[in-house]
């Protein structure tokens, strides 16, 4: 990758070098005037900006907001981009394709505006990663980020310069498929993540050759449909708003993101393609973003559906006058706006700095000095670097739920019975949003065992042919294999298509027979290992009997195969924590750690349905908040995880037990890997403000730190707390530390009891 970064970085010192010669040149000979002054790379980009709109007409200024997708069918695209109507294209891949399209921009249009080519480059472009939350749960920004340096290699390599991605939508809610594409439910984890994967995908600097545009989805709140089902209503009040949906988005902004998507829902009646107040208030006036807007797909004429926008022409109006800068898809711009702005209805300047910032990142990212993608350089995709990171970041994006009597690692001369038909799906296993990665690339865990781990004695027996199959005639034949091995090692979980965009589940049991397959296993009396490839947390409380040790790989990628046979054989040991609460029936979401307190908190022990006496009276149970089938814990807390070995925290010290704004309070604990073997641990740092103008939760992450520890070894860690971490949005939308009693934690996860306490004065 170094060479390819500093190749490229030659080739744009030179193209940059040629111009400023051309420029001399002509200006030397008289011809000065031919060359405008946006095309000089040595100019400041405001300035270049400010010039080549100074050039463009009305149409052409129309034409940079509309972003059409590409249909190999449709003749028009070509004539609408040679005429200065198209300011990106989603959906065009291929050097050759792109450089199509790019020369019709850049030679045949009137001002030569290179096109910017957007795709959903979601967790890889060919080499696949473990999907977004599955990489969430390795807590590490470095490995969030290498997985999109290595995504945005491979797709500026086949011209895409701009993604769609990374999607910052809070998730609390497993029902919703694109759980998948979140980075958790967490605010402070999502930010961290969030800033890395936007690092990752703009390199050092969005006009480096192997970087792309990051564009931050969906603005916002879409995470938090009612019922989990897509596209559906949100009502966030303002301060959760501020506190919980728009910290990631705000910290992306702040980390340089170059675009941010608008979201389909409605939220408390508005839709956000129209929503002024959190485009045009807080993203370009609170945040000053200074990016680009562009609209999810068909999102603005959806308006009318939604029942905001009359027609099309008043959803164009509605959108542009909210602040939204380029419309996807749907066209209306395009046709509505020079005739809005005729009728005073849309004011120019809306359109000028609309116009202002697709420029501007399109100057950034070095395009109208390397519009072009060679198409003959050495290809980066499936190198053996990117294949190696793609099962890193598998290793360490994996969660150990459950290891009884340490039945895990296998050794190397067990025999195994593989069984269920995740073992081999090379397509699932790939997860959500994969538009470009190949099956045929999908390394999974049969095809490790056949190759690299052939040394070990294995049988497969799938049982069921795809995660929904209903079929169990072939149970018997893997009782039967399962009776000549050591340990079954059954992979189950979804298929690939259950979960994503406009795939919600109401039920979130393993589907079809699985469960049934995994009870079979389990009755011949052997240990099972439980190996799961999800899209979401699954509700798995009424499988955990059935198996002795549990894996939960999420989609893991391209790569998955050997990532989990380096763990299951203890080459590698699990260090992935939950970014999301595991619940144990659906009906207990929604369910996350950072909530508030109601005034009747469920006390630690509860009566369930169980031991309720027959014709109980109804104040027996006293008056307090749970459930009383499921009771009031998750099956799994946020930040939980198991490793080969163990680790133990003591000694937590305050550096204070009172601190003044502005000043630091330090908080040490001694981490010690107490068990056999060398780990990772992801060390946790909570607090909760006791008392609030408003109800704060009852526990908060503002902390974490992944710490390698060798068997036996121990370390002091140290957090920092100042007022900034404690500071929360009120009422009044201000943003403030409140003086008073804090708690705080730190620990293996949100369910840490090694606690202490602080005063802020
Ligand atoms: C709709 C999705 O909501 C969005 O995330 C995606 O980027 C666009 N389609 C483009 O494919």
């Amino acid at each position: 990758m170094n060479y390819i970064k500093s190749r490229t970085v030659l080739k744009h010192k030179i193209s940059k070098s040629i111009m400023a010669l051309a420029i001399l040149f002509y200006s030397h000979t008289g011809f000065a005037h031919t060359i405008y002054l946006y095309k000089n790379p040595s100019k400041p980009i405001e300035e270049r900006i400010n010039d080549l709109l100074s050039k463009m007409t009305l149409e052409e200024k129309i034409g940079q907001m509309n972003q059409l997708n590409y249909n190999p069918k449709n003749p028009d695209l070509k004539k609408a981009i040679k005429e200065g109507k198209v300011g990106s294209v989603l959906n065009i891949v291929g050097a050759d394709e792109v450089n199509d399209f790019q020369r019709i921009a850049v030679q045949q249009s009137r001002l030569g505006i290179p096109l910017i080519i957007g795709r959903d480059v979601i967790h890889g472009f060919k080499t696949i990663f473990p999907i977004p939350l599955g990489q969430a749960a390795s807590f590490e920004p470095d490995v969030v980020k290498i997985g999109a340096r290595v995504a945005a290699t491979e797709a500026r390599e086949r011209g895409v310069n701009w993604t769609f991605a990374p999607m910052l939508d809070i998730s609390r809610d497993a029902r919703w498929g694109r759980i998948a594409e979140s980075l958790g439910e967490d605010p402070y984890l999502a930010s961290i993540l969030g800033v890395a994967m936007v690092k990752g995908f703009q390199g050092a600097s969005l006009s480096n050759q192997n970087s792309i545009a990051a564009c931050l989805k969906h603005f916002v709140g879409y995470g938090a449909a009612e019922g989990g089902r897509d596209y559906n209503s949100t009502n966030i009040p303002a301060h959760l708003m501020r506190n919980v949906y728009f910290p990631p988005f705000k910290k992306a902004v702040e980390a340089g993101a170059a675009t941010v998507m608008t979201s389909f829902n409605d939220n408390d009646g508005i839709p956000a393609s129209a929503d002024s107040f959190i485009l045009k208030q807080v993203l370009r006036k609170e945040w000053g973003f200074k990016g680009f807007v562009v609209s999810d797909w068909h999102s603005v004429v959806e308006m009318i559906v939604h029942g905001f926008a009359a027609d099309k022409k008043d959803a164009a109006s509605l959108s542009a006058n909210a602040g939204l800068d380029m419309e996807m898809a749907s066209g209306t711009y395009i046709q509505y706006l020079p005739e809005l702005i005729k009728e005073g209805k849309v004011p120019v300047s809306i359109i000028d700095d609309a116009v202002k910032s697709i420029l501007r990142i399109k100057f950034s990212l070095g395009l109208f000095e390397n519009p072009y993608t060679q198409s003959d350089a050495p290809s980066t995709i499936y190198s053996k670097e990117h294949l190696q990171a793609a099962r890193n970041v598998a290793v360490r994006s994996a969660v150990l739920l459950k290891n009884d009597k340490q039945v895990l690692p296998l050794g190397e001369k067990t025999k195994i019975a593989v069984i269920g038909p995740m073992a081999d799906a090379q397509r699932d296993q790939l997860g959500t949003w994969v538009f470009d990665g190949e099956k045929q690339q999908t390394v999974t865990p049969l095809k490790a065992l056949q190759t690299e781990y052939n040394h070990v004695n294995y049988s497969y027996e799938p049982g069921l042919r795809y995660s929904r199959d209903r079929d169990t005639s072939a149970f018997e034949n893997v009782v039967n294999a399962v009776k000549q091995a050591d340990v079954a090692v059954v992979f189950l979980g979804e298929e690939a298509i259950l979960s994503g965009e406009a795939h919600s589940l109401s039920n979130l049991n393993l589907i079809g027979k699985q469960s049934e397959l995994l009870a079979a296993v389990k009755s011949v009396g052997k240990p099972v290992i439980l190996v799961i490839m999800a899209g979401r947390p699954l509700t798995i409380a009424r499988d955990l009997p059935y198996a002795d040790a549990v894996l939960y790989s999420f989609h893991p990628g391209t790569m998955g195969g050997p990532a989990i046979m380096d763990l299951l054989f203890g080459r590698a040991n699990p260090s992935g924590k939950l970014p999301v609460t595991f619940v144990k029936e659906v009906g207990q979401i929604p369910m996350y750690y950072n909530h508030n307190n109601t005034g009747r908190p469920a006390p630690s022990q509860v009566t369930t349905i169980d031991q309720l006496p027959l014709e109980a009276k109804q104040s027996s149970l006293g008056y307090t908040s749970f459930y009383l089938d499921s009771g009031k814990d998750p099956l799994y807390p946020f930040g939980y995880g198991l490793s080969y070995t163990s680790f133990q925290y003591s000694d937590l010290k305050l550096s204070a037990s009172t601190i003044k704004k502005g000043e630091r309070l330090e908080i040490q604990v001694k981490l010690k890997n107490i068990g056999k073997y060398n780990g990772a641990e992801v060390a946790q740092l909570y607090i909760q403000d006791k008392v609030g103008s408003i109800v704060r939760p009852v526990k908060e992450l503002k902390g974490f730190q992944k710490i390698e520890l060798n068997a036996g070894e121990s370390r002091i860690l140290k957090f920092e707390l100042t007022c900034d971490d404690l500071a929360f949005y009120g009422k009044d939308s201000m943003r403030k530390c409140e003086a008073g009693d804090f708690n705080v934690w730190v620990g293996g996860s949100s369910a840490t009891e090694l606690q202490s306490t602080f005063k802020l004065e």
